[in-house]
């Protein structure tokens, strides 16, 4: 049996055409677009490119990109500073600091000082709180995407074994809070987790978030499992260029799963249509309209 491939760029696609869609509709009820400010501090590459494609998709979508470039010796006094200056900016709906940040700059002194009302990565601790118990909350966009993944894939997920591999605040903590919501039997596994493959035997659906290159084993999968892989990991090759695979071993796994999501291809392209669905939906929240449907 072969996996079904995933396509995350296709649903992608049409995600962004519904928001733009969308974001024509609040530009006519509120006078204006939504913005989304984002900040780059330092020129790390790989954060350079992500931020380049969020800012590019923020303009195709129709809304407006504040972008601020601030050099790796900035200070966390300056950065607060800056932050503070997005927070009273009316037309700022959302603001997206890229991390990892320099070092000597605590993210979560950033993250706390955001106005979680325009914490578009849903990294806030009200937002994190307000998810966990089942409140209205600006959600962090990987786990959302995978979740739109999941979703198209399977209908309900409720009753279903979910295992998240991975533990982080950005994608394995929030995932697994959604996934409950939809009514799945959770199980987060991480580092210390004991017979890991067999955690993963057992689980309907697996999300892999650790960050390790094809950790995940073909033979670790229950046949029939639906595989969402959110590693993104660059491993050595002969010409020099390295090549980029997931936390799982596609071409295992693919021989097992009943689909699973490629990579690149799979979850990255939809971590970017939903940031700019919940920048729309955080301009819906803060001009007093009601959530757009259908997205
Ligand atoms: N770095 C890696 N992923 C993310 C993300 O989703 N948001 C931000 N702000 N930084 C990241």
């Amino acid at each position: 049996m072969t996996a079904r491939r995933i396509d995350g760029k296709a649903a992608a696609a049409e995600l962004h055409e519904r928001v733009a869609g969308a974001v024509r509709n609040f530009t006519q009820a509120a006078g204006r677009a939504p913005g989304l400010a984002t900040v780059l501090v330092g020129e790390d590459p790989a954060s350079a490119v992500y931020i380049r494609s969020k800012n590019k998709a923020t303009a195709a979508a129709g809304m407006v990109s504040f972008h601020h470039q601030l050099p790796e010796t900035t200070s966390e006094a300056e950065l607060l500073a800056l932050v503070d200056e997005l927070n009273r900016d009316e037309r700022v709906d959302g603001i997206l600091v890229q991390l990892p940040l320099p070092s000597d700059i605590d993210d979560k002194t950033v993250i706390a000082a955001i106005d979680p009302a325009k914490d578009v990565d849903g990294f806030h601790a009200e937002n994190a709180g307000k998810l966990a118990t089942g409140l209205e909350a600006l959600v962090p966009c990987t786990p959302l995407g995978c979740l739109h993944l999941l979703r198209a894939e399977l209908g309900s997920l409720a009753g279903l074994d979910a295992v998240v591999i991975g533990r982080s605040n950005i994608v394995g903590k929030p995932m697994a809070m959604l996934l409950l919501g939809e009514n799945a039997t959770v199980t987060i596994a991480h580092s210390r987790t004991r017979d890991l493959p067999e955690v993963v035997g057992r689980a309907d659906i697996v999300v892999a978030a650790v960050g390790r290159a094809e950790m995940v084993r073909g033979d670790w999968i229950k046949p029939g499992a639906i595989v969402i892989d959110v590693g993104i990991n660059r491993i050595p090759t002969e010409d020099g260029k390295g090549r980029l695979v997931g936390d799982v071993a596609y071409d295992e796994a693919s021989e097992v799963a009943a689909a699973i999501t490629p990579v690149p291809g799979g979850v990255g392209p939809m971590t970017i249509a939903m940031l700019m669905r919940s920048t729309l939906v955080a301009a819906h929240r803060r001009a007093g309209i009601a959530d757009p449907e259908g997205l």
